[in-house]
């Protein structure tokens, strides 16, 4: 199987419990990820089982040599009100954020999992923020049901509950290279 490299970015919300099951999960489909999560979603990785993937924490220093491979594709989950803004607004002022922007530049496959509750997401910000990120053909993944026509916000009390019944398929589904082989060929 060819080894794909996917970067994880990871915010300060509850499904940021089950980063550990998505290293797993990606590795299953094939990918190498790498785990990049923001400051505010540190306190969420103590005590998971990340399966050893690296955890990249801030910017590496100008001498050092680069941390990773280039990505083929990126997910966020999940993005929390403040990054998904921040990164359709073009911020780079974090490592996770710079991340994210230049995939969207790039053109790879990336997927968004939002996780804000309806006071968050009844903010007009996080309307248009949504909008931006779909025209530039981010996958945007109901962290409910998988959904990606539609987003419901989490309601309060049930973020726990919702990170628990998340399926890490809805998104590695999404990124999947197209077959390399399909049983053809002369
Ligand atoms: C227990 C807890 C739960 C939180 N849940 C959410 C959430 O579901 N969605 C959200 O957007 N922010 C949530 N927050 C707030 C974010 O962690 C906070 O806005 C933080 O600044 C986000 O930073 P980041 O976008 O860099 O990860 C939560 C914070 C705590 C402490």
């Amino acid at each position: 199987m060819t080894h794909r490299t996917l970067y994880l970015v990871t915010c300060g919300a509850p499904l940021a419990s089950r980063i550990g099951d998505g290293v797993r999960a990606a590795r299953e489909q094939g990918w190498d990820p790498y785990v990049i999560p923001t400051d505010a979603a540190l306190p969420w990785l103590e005590g998971q089982d990340l399966d050893g993937v690296p955890v990249l924490t801030g910017n590496r220093k100008p001498s050092d040599p680069k941390r990773t491979p280039k990505a083929d594709a990126v997910a966020v989950v999940p993005a929390t009100f403040n990054t998904l803004n921040a990164w359709a607004n073009g911020s780079a002022n974090t490592y996770p954020l710079t991340v994210l922007c230049a995939a969207l530049g790039s053109g790879i496959p990336v997927a968004a999992v939002p996780f804000a509750k309806h006071d968050l997401a009844g903010h007009p910000a996080w309307l248009a923020s949504l909008a931006v990120l779909r025209y530039a053909r981010v996958w945007i993944v109901d962290p409910h049901d998988g959904a990606t026509a539609s987003l419901d916000p989490v309601s309060s009390g049930t973020g726990n509950r919702t990170a628990d019944n998340f399926r890490w398929n809805w998104v590695l589904d999404l990124l999947k290279p197209p077959e390399e082989d399909a049983g053809g060929g002369s």
